[in-house]
């Protein structure tokens, strides 16, 4: 528990396809950090709850239509009315595990064909998270997942070219799990991950995305 010991709490972030698992991880992980005692709370991006969040809600549902840049925007916006309030909670010792970050906004456009950089560019000064957890799951078998299909970005083709996206962000603050094992597995694995993080991230200064 960093909040014990005076430290900060740690930025953890799950990526990962559409019906990866990543909803259902970040619950058991939260309950599972809770349990421990630590001060966390789960976070998701798109936060649908701000006016924001609405239109993008909206255009993903299929009721609005929105140019690619405008909607891009849009993402990034939505983190950036979060930032200080993720600040004051991470600083005041709180472990925030969010489902979906930048590399999320950076992928799926990237995927209909906007230059990386030009996505990457409003996600910088965004706070740099302290790990990245990508839940790998092939896109055909996501595919395969209850709910598929409901929101304009769940098809395969799609995902497919979201995951080489994905595949060229990696860098070291980045775990890879196999999303494809047992559920009771993948979340074992995550609560190790998670724990090894807070322990480490304690003293660690909060920085910015490096891009
Ligand atoms: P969700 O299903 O996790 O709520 O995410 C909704 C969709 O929005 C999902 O297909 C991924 C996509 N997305 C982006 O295109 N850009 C972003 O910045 C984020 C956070 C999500
Ligand atoms: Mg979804």
């Amino acid at each position: 528990n960093g909040g014990g010991k005076g430290g900060r709490g740690a930025l953890i972030v799950l990526e990962g396809l559409d019906r990866s698992g990543k909803s259902s991880q970040s619950a058991r992980l939260l309950s599972f950090l809770e349990g421990k005692g630590c001060a966390t709370e789960g976070w998701r991006f798109p936060d649908r709850d701000t006016s924001v969040g609405k239109m993008i809600s909206a255009y993903l549902a299929n009721e609005s239509q929105l140019d690619d840049r405008t909607i891009h925007l849009l993402f990034s916006a939505n983190r950036w009315e979060k930032r200080s309030l993720m600040e004051s909670k991470l600083l005041g010792g709180t472990t925030l595990v969010v489902d979906r970050y930048s590399y999320s906004g950076v992928a799926f456009s990237a995927a209909k064909g906007l230059d990386i950089g030009w996505c990457k560019a409003p996600e910088v000064g965004l706070l740099a998270p302290d790990l990245v957890i990508y839940l790998d799951v092939q896109p055909e078998k996501a595919a395969e997942r209850g709910g598929y299909g409901g929101e304009r970005y769940e098809r395969v083709e799609f995902q497919k070219r979201v995951a080489e996206h994905y595949h060229s962000l990696r860098d070291s603050t980045w775990k890879v799990v196999d999303g494809s094992l047992p559920m009771e597995t993948v979340e074992e694995q995550l609560r190790e991950l998670a724990m090894n993080c807070i322990s480490e991230c304690q003293d660690k200064q909060l920085t910015n995305l490096p891009w």
